[in-house]
């Protein structure tokens, strides 16, 4: 597995979390410009990076700080190498699973939505549920779903403080989206990543 160093997280930047809040939106329409390594490192940061490396705490809540999420990245056009990668919270790095640029087939399997298929890059939430369900059985299923919720406002907050876009889709073939992925853990949303056209 190819690992790349992400540049560490920007703590102070030059909009307020207040009119983060306000500017939030759900963006559709994506230029062509790539992301820079800062811009996907901040986002992958923001949604569940560490925050506190002595206690193992990540940005976003966790049921019984046990953590279930998963965060990949598709990269269509970018400061890497077209493929898939897996964040690596604990090292902030981005490790490449497979190569090769997988937007038209998650387009497909996201009801032709094209803001998937625009944005030069995806974010995607995934979570292994036993992680969760192994300590609280069924009620952690609730939990799970609940962490989702809570990483992609981390991302919608931090795309906004930037000047990003990003929309958190719900509505794929859960089969297919793990299939192009080449995934095991259950997908919460997809989140496509650019610059607001
Ligand atoms: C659970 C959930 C599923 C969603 N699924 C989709 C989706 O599949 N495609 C999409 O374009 N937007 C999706 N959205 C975004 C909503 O359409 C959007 O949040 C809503 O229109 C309000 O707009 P705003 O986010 O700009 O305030 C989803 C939002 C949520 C919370």
């Amino acid at each position: 597995m190819r690992c790349v160093a992400l540049p560490p997280p920007v703590l102070r930047g030059k909009v307020s979390l207040e009119e983060a809040v306000m500017r939030r939106r759900s963006i559709r329409k994506y230029s062509a410009r790539p992301l820079s390594i800062e811009e996907i490192s901040q986002i992958l940061w923001a949604a569940y990076g560490i925050s506190d490396p002595m206690e193992g705490r990540h940005t976003a809540p966790s049921a019984g700080a046990l953590y279930p999420i998963r965060i990949y990245l598709v990269l269509g056009e970018g400061p890497l190498e077209p493929g898939i990668y897996k964040y690596k919270p604990h090292r902030h790095e981005l490790c490449l699973i497979k190569r090769g640029d997988p937007r038209e087939e998650l387009y497909e399997a996201s009801l032709e939505q094209e803001w998937i298929l625009d944005a030069p890059a995806v974010l995607v939430i995934a979570a292994d549920f036993t992680v969760t369900t192994s300590v609280y059985g069924n009620r952690g299923i609730r939990y799970v779903w609940m962490e989702f919720g809570h990483v992609s406002e981390n991302v919608y907050l931090q795309a906004a403080a930037m000047g990003l876009g990003t929309v958190a889709v719900g509505a794929f073939a859960d089969e297919e989206v793990k299939r192009i992925l080449g995934i095991e853990e259950e997908v919460g949303y997809l989140m496509p990543l650019g610059h607001p056209l």
